[in-house]
């Protein structure tokens, strides 16, 4: 199995919750480190940014308002197939379809506020994890 690492962010509704711990031991539970994190506040220039990818769908807007609207924790992950692991453990993006036991079944309030976000793919763990970190941040 393969060494990896990936982004992940965990969102305004969960940070506001509190729900930062509950959801770090999840991903502790499931054999996933937290090699890097930090607490900070996007501005939505910012969270447009990184969301660019999502620009021309219609909830475009509203995921950057909400990702700029209170503080979020930006993490890298490492662990053997961490990046499919962490999608794993967060759930399906809507809630509604999210196993039980996961993060999203647990804690999402909607298919927008869903706590949490997880890289899909080498490539983009790889943009992703350089857009918030520099190498000296991730300690493994
Ligand atoms: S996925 O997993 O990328 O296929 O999911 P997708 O449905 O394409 O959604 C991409 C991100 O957009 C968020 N999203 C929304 N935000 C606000 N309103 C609505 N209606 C909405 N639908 C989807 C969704 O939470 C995904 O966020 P990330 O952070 O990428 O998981």
């Amino acid at each position: 199995m393969a060494t990896e690492r990936t982004l992940s962010i965990i969102k305004p509704d969960a940070t506001k919750r509190n729900l930062t711990g509950k959801i770090n031991a999840k991903f502790e539970e499931a054999g996933l480190r937290i090699v890097a994190q930090k607490r900070i506040q996007l501005s939505k220039a910012q969270a447009g940014a990184f969301y660019a990818v999502h620009k021309e769908r219609p909830f475009y807007d509203e995921l950057c308002e909400f990702m700029a609207s209170a503080p979020v924790v930006v993490q890298v992950l490492e662990g053997d197939n961490a990046i499919a692991k962490n999608r794993e453990v967060m759930g399906a993006t809507n809630p509604a379809d999210a196993d039980a036991g996961t993060i999203r079944a647990e804690f999402a309030e909607s298919v927008g506020e869903n706590s949490v976000h997880g890289s899909d793919a080498p490539d983009t763990a790889k943009e992703e994890i350089s857009f918030f970190f520099s190498g000296l941040e991730i300690v493994g």
